[in-house]
C-alpha cells in the first residue's frame, strides 16, 4: 500500500510542478501572444492586403502574432481558433469564413478568459461572445453600387449577373441582399447568380458560360470583389462584348485594390466600392487598451468610399495606401 500512496503522491507533485512551469514559462516571457485565424490568406488582393496589415501591425517587440490559414474551411478555421485556446493565447482575432458555427469555441474562449476581437467579417452569435468587431458594413457596400446602377439605367431595363464571393461569408450576404433588394425595388431581372468564391478564374468560367446562355441580354455584372470582376472582364472582352464605359456591358465591383482602380480608371470597371482591408492598427490599439484594462466599442465601422470610371483620378489612385 505504502508504494501506491508515494505514486500517488509523486503523481500528484509532478503534476502541480508542471502547471507551475508552464504558468511561470508564459509569465516569464512576458510576450503577448496572439493567434489571427484568417480565411485564405492568398485569397484575393484584398486578403493578402488584409492578412499583411495584421502582420505588420504586430510586428512589434513584446508582440507575438500567429496566423492560421484556414484555407476557407469553415470547420478548420473553428479548429484553429480551438487550438489557439488550447495553447491559452492571450487574445484571438478572426476572420470568419463563414457566419456560422461559432457558438460553441465562443464559449470555449470565453471559459478560457480569452478576448476574441473579429475582424472583417462578422458572426451570427450573440455579441456578448466576442469582445468587439471591426469591419465594413457589407450592405451598405452593396448599396452605394445599386444607386449607382438606378442612376446610369435610369429607365432602362437591367439585365444583372450576379458574380457572388464565398457563401455565407458576411461580405457575400451583405452584398448580395443589397442587390436582392434593388432588383425587387426596380423591377430589374436577376438573370444568373453564383458563387465564384472570390477567384478570377471561377468568374471568369462562370461568365463564360453566362455570356453563352445569355449573350448580348446581360447589361451589367455585379461581381462582389475585384477579383471576380477582373474573370468576368476577361471573359466579355474574349466574347468580343463592350465593357464598362458609358455604353458597354456594366461592372460592378468591391474590394477597390489599386489595380482594379486602374481599370475603374480606364473604364473597365465602373463603380468600385472599397472594402478596406486595414484592420491591423486599429485591432492593435484594440489589444492594446484591453491590456490596460479598457473596454472598446463593441462595433467599429472602418471609413471605406465608392470610385467611379467617370470621376476617379491618377491622383486618387497614386495617394492610395493598397
Ligand atoms: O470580407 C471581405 C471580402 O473577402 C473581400 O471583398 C474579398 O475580396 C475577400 O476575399
Amino acid at each position: 500500500m505504502k508504494n501506491m500512496q508515494k505514486v500517488l503522491i509523486f503523481t500528484i507533485l509532478f503534476c502541480i510542478a508542471a502547471m507551475v512551469f508552464i504558468g511561470c514559462k508564459k509569465k516569464d516571457s512576458g510576450i503577448i501572444t496572439v493567434g489571427f485565424a484568417q480565411c485564405k490568406a492568398d485569397e484575393s488582393d484584398w486578403r493578402m492586403a488584409n492578412t499583411r496589415s495584421m502582420l505588420n501591425a504586430f510586428n512589434v517587440p513584446g508582440f507575438r502574432l500567429i496566423l492560421s490559414d484556414s484555407n476557407n474551411d469553415a470547420a478548420k478555421q473553428v479548429a484553429d481558433v480551438q487550438g489557439f485556446i488550447d495553447q491559452e493565447f492571450d487574445y484571438i482575432v478572426i476572420a470568419a469564413v463563414n457566419m456560422d458555427g461559432w457558438e460553441t469555441v465562443l464559449k470555449n474562449a470565453q471559459k478560457a478568459k480569452i478576448p476574441v476581437i473579429l475582424v472583417d467579417r462578422s458572426m451570427n452569435v450573440s455579441e456578448d461572445l466576442y469582445t468587439c468587431w471591426v469591419g465594413p458594413d457589407f450592405k451598405v457596400e452593396g448599396q452605394k453600387a445599386t444607386a449607382w446602377m438606378e442612376k446610369h439605367f435610369a429607365g432602362k431595363q437591367v439585365n444583372v449577373v450576379n458574380l457572388q464571393g464565398q457563401l455565407g461569408a458576411g461580405a457575400q450576404v451583405g452584398r448580395s441582399a443589397a442587390l436582392a433588394e434593388a432588383v425587387a425595388k426596380n423591377g430589374w431581372t436577376l438573370l444568373a447568380q453564383q458563387t465564384g468564391n472570390w477567384s478570377t478564374v471561377e468568374a471568369k468560367n462562370i461568365m463564360t458560360s453566362w455570356i453563352q446562355q445569355f449573350g448580348d441580354k446581360i447589361n451589367c455584372v455585379y461581381a462582389e470583389n475585384d477579383n471576380m470582376a477582373d474573370g468576368a472582364i476577361q471573359a466579355l472582352r474574349e466574347a468580343g462584348k463592350k465593357v464598362g464605359g458609358n455604353d458597354g456591358v456594366a461592372i460592378i465591383s468591391f474590394d477597390a485594390n489599386r489595380p482594379y482602380l486602374q481599370m475603374t480608371l480606364e473604364g473597365l470597371i465602373n463603380v468600385n466600392v472599397e472594402c478596406n482591408p486595414l484592420h491591423g492598427p486599429k485591432v492593435f490599439e484594440i489589444v492594446q487598451m484591453l491590456q490596460r484594462g479598457e473596454q472598446p466599442q463593441k462595433r467599429m465601422l472602418v471609413d471605406e468610399e465608392a470610385f467611379y470610371f467617370d470621376t476617379i483620378t491618377q491622383a486618387i489612385i497614386d495617394a492610395r495606401q493598397y
